[in-house]
């Protein structure tokens, strides 16, 4: 039996997200010029200048559909802007590129296989653009008349509408009547109704109408009775991952799944059908596939079965492009007693390019300082600029950049509008940074729990 795939409705896109202020939320670009040079100071990025430039390059890769199924690795020491770079590559992506952000441990955390994870993550990534062609009645409503039946039960009803060349007379059904309804439709308006989906969308009110101004409010819209034939065809395009097609024909999920995040597993045979389906819509010119990216931070966190997962679906045909970020130097590959550059291992890292990121110069860090300042609408003094720059550079730049907060809450305290320096050095002595937490631990052996640590750890890249 054939079955019926859909692939909803461009609706389910509109879904906007909400902003706040997270860790990353300056960040709007990679901020490079035309010839892909990165500017020093631009779309919240600063310095990095290299890794900018190799990022801006594989995203021209992927605009223009030359790279899917590639990865990539961001390498380099804790507080270096992997994440930030990833993000800004993210931002200069267009409109329907699908990206899709995971951290690998992510993967082990939720209610399904490991695999099943990342092929929902592959799905994610992957965008397909469907033109479809929908029948729209679109004209000026002359005259909508509903009965109701004698136990008011049922309604039916006839809806009149014209062009400036036609009229025609349309039986209304309970459906349709509720949809005009909903939409207030008036004798007047301009409508458009989408034939397949029956959706009502109202264009406005013929200026024919205009001079009953006293029926309206001041934001009504005017526009022309259409022309021509009340019957139109039109193409309309949009964009859905190949997840979503999967959950919203999954007969036990359905479409609401895709809000609540909660998708559980997806029968193989399903995605079989839904690879062949597309496939179809390819070859006859209806569907056009979008390699999107997925980014998957912390990459040294999966384990070898996640890795030989990744190099088998990389190789596949509707494969995004993989972007991974580790702050690992040689680490054990989890699941195994190896260790390797990065904790990937090295059939993998054969197939990846990697770019390095580097700790800030002074000045750099200087600016991110300003640049998060302006974010999240923080006044420091200058001297209290200054130390905040040297505290960066003596622990880490994500630190610095927490104490930011913190110094605006401590400064408050005292009714002050801008942050001091005395502030800062309040809040440098209530929250620890990395190494004087690793001093105290040590300095606490004995009363705290320590678990035994049997094999070498793993060493994070140094920032020095
Ligand atoms: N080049 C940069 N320009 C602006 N902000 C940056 C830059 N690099 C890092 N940041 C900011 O510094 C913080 C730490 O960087 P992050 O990208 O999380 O580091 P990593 O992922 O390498 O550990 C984040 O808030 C990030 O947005
Ligand atoms: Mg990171």
């Amino acid at each position: 039996m054939a079955m019926q795939i859909t692939t909803g409705t461009s609706e389910l896109r509109d879904i906007t997200k909400m902003e706040r202020i997270g860790a990353h939320s300056h960040v709007h670009g990679l901020g490079l010029d035309d010839r892909l040079e990165p500017r020093a100071n631009s779309q919240g990025l600063v310095g990095q200048a290299k890794a900018r430039k190799a990022a801006g390059m594989i995203l021209k890769m992927v605009q223009e559909g030359k790279i899917a199924g590639r990865a990539m690795l961001f390498a380099g020491p804790p507080s270096t802007g992997k994440t930030a770079i990833a993000l800004g590559m993210a931002q200069s992506l267009g409109p329907d590129v699908p990206f899709t952000m995971i951290a690998a441990s992510e993967v082990f955390s939720l209610s399904m296989s490991k695999t099943e994870a990342l092929t929902q993550a592959f799905r994610r990534s992957i965008g397909v653009r469907i033109k479809e062609e929908t029948e729209l009645i679109e004209g000026q409503v002359v005259e909508i008349q509903i009965d109701r039946s004698l136990t008011g039960a049922t309604k039916t009803g006839k809806l009149t509408i014209k062009t400036t060349d036609m009229e025609t007379v349309y039986d209304l059904g309970m459906k349709m009547i509720e949809a005009l309804t909903k939409e207030k439709v008036l004798a007047g308006d301009v409508i458009a109704i989408d034939k397949t989906s029956g959706k009502v969308t109202k264009l406005g009110r013929s200026f024919a109408q205009s001079r009953d101004y006293d029926a309206m409010g001041a934001d009504t819209k005017f526009v022309q009775c259409p022309e021509g034939e009340i019957q139109k065809r039109r193409t309309v395009v949009h964009t859905v991952s190949l997840h979503e097609i999967d959950v919203i024909n999954s007969r036990t999920q359905g479409f609401l799944a895709l809000f609540a995040g909660d998708t559980g597993e997806i029968k193989p045979e399903l995605r079989n059908q839904i690879n062949a389906k597309v496939a179809e819509w390819r070859e006859e010119g209806k569907a056009e596939i979008v390699p999107g990216v997925l980014f998957i931070d912390e990459v040294h966190m999966l384990d070898i079965e996640c890795f030989s997962f990744l190099n088998r679906a990389l190789e596949g045909e509707l494969a995004p492009l993989v972007i991974m970020a580790s702050n690992r130097g040689m680490a054990r590959i989890r699941g195994t007693k190896f260790r390797s550059p990065h904790g990937l291992p090295m059939d993998l890292l054969d197939r990846v390019l990697i770019v390095s990121t580097k700790a800030y110069s002074e000045e750099d860090i200087q600016q991110i300082i300003q640049i998060r300042c302006q974010e999240e609408d923080v006044q420091l003094t200058p001297d209290a600029a200054n130390v905040l720059t040297s505290m960066a550079m003596s622990t880490t730049l994500r630190y610095a950049l927490n104490l930011i907060a913190c110094g605006r809450v401590v400064a408050r305290k005292r009714k002050a509008e801008q942050v001091d320096v005395e502030d800062l050095r309040r809040a440098y002595t209530y929250f620890m940074d990395e190494k004087r937490s690793v001093q105290w631990l040590k300095e606490q052996q004995g009363s705290l729990v320590f678990e035994e640590a049997g094999e070498p750890t793993d060493e994070l890249m140094d920032s020095t």
